[in-house]
């Protein structure tokens, strides 16, 4: 298959893939299926969806490097553009539950922290799916790049807003937190290390580690848990998979997965060579 015709693909299946999540929901809107709250669990559907979408597009980086695929950055665009709607989308499902009274959802914006920084992340991730075509790179040349450096505070507030609104089971929001943190180790590790194995393992650990401290640290500073039972609890089976497991399971999944594709590579270019160069 042409690179053309690769490209062109992937990016169908992307928009395809990016609008189930969407249709799924208003399925569920339809046929009544989304519980006893349902403006409340389309809120917080849309704002997963966000979340998963902005780490997906941060990852498509590194997933470009330690794959060696290049067309995967064709579709990173796409992929950010997307998390910011399913962040407009998530806004406007809580301006609809304040009955589109948008005095009252400026002086809540204002008064409740979480909302705050909720808003200046959407700002943020708008911003940067309006900036995003080309025109517009063309338009702010070199500040195009200063300007989508924002990605990374607005992720982190975005998260932090995924924290505050989970209350008492940060469970979903330190994995988030524990992915997040992989991603940026990856940005810091020195460039022979990223693609490597032993990089890779390290950013399993590291990301791990970080989801852990998230975790230790929120719990014990918001909601004053005793350290050890939060301990306890991330070795306790009854308790699995807990978030750090389920940090350190994607770490090790990423390892096995780049493995898997080199041993695939490795294997079709001798087949090829076998097939097409003739031995002397
Ligand atoms: C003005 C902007 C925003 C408002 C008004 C807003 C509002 C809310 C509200 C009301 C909740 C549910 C709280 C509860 O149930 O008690 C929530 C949860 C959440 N929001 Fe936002 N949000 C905003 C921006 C964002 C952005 C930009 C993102 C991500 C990019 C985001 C991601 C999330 C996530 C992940 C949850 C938790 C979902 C869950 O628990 O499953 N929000 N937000």
């Amino acid at each position: 298959m042409s690179p053309k015709r690769i490209v062109f693909l992937l990016r169908l299946v992307t928009l395809i893939l990016l609008c189930l999540p969407a249709l799924h929901l208003a399925w569920l809107w339809y046929t009544d299926d989304l519980g006893a709250r349902p403006v409340t669990e389309a809120t917080h559907i849309t704002g997963d969806w966000a979340v998963v979408l902005l780490l997906v597009s941060l990852a498509l980086t590194p997933a470009r490097s330690v794959f060696e695929w290049m067309p995967l950055v064709q579709i990173r665009r796409r992929i950010g553009v997307a998390a910011a709607l399913y962040a407009v989308l998530h806004f406007l499902i809580y301006v609809a539950d304040q009955k589109w009274n948008l005095i009252v959802v400026a002086l809540e914006i204002a008064k409740r922290f979480y909302l705050t920084i909720g808003f200046v992340a959407l700002l943020a991730l708008v911003a940067l799916a309006v900036t995003s075509t080309d025109g517009w790179q063309k338009r702010l040349k070199r500040n195009w790049k200063r300007l989508h450096w924002a990605i990374y505070p607005a992720a982190v507030l975005a998260i932090l807003h995924f924290f505050i609104q989970s209350k008492a089971n940060v469970g979903e929001a330190t994995v988030a937190a524990g992915l997040f943190a992989w991603l940026m180790i990856w940005r810091f590790l020195p460039p022979r290390l990223r693609t490597r194995y032993a990089g890779l393992a390290l950013l399993a650990v590291g990301a791990t580690l970080a989801a852990f401290a998230f975790e230790l640290s929120w719990y014990g500073l918001v909601n004053h848990v005793d350290p050890m039972r939060v301990l306890r609890a991330d070795f306790d089976p009854d308790l699995a998979p807990r978030p750090t497991l389920k940090v350190l399971l994607a770490g090790v999944a990423a390892l096995a997965l780049v493995a898997l594709r080199r041993g695939a590579k490795t294997l079709w270019t001798g087949r090829y060579i076998r097939k097409n160069i003739p031995s002397s």
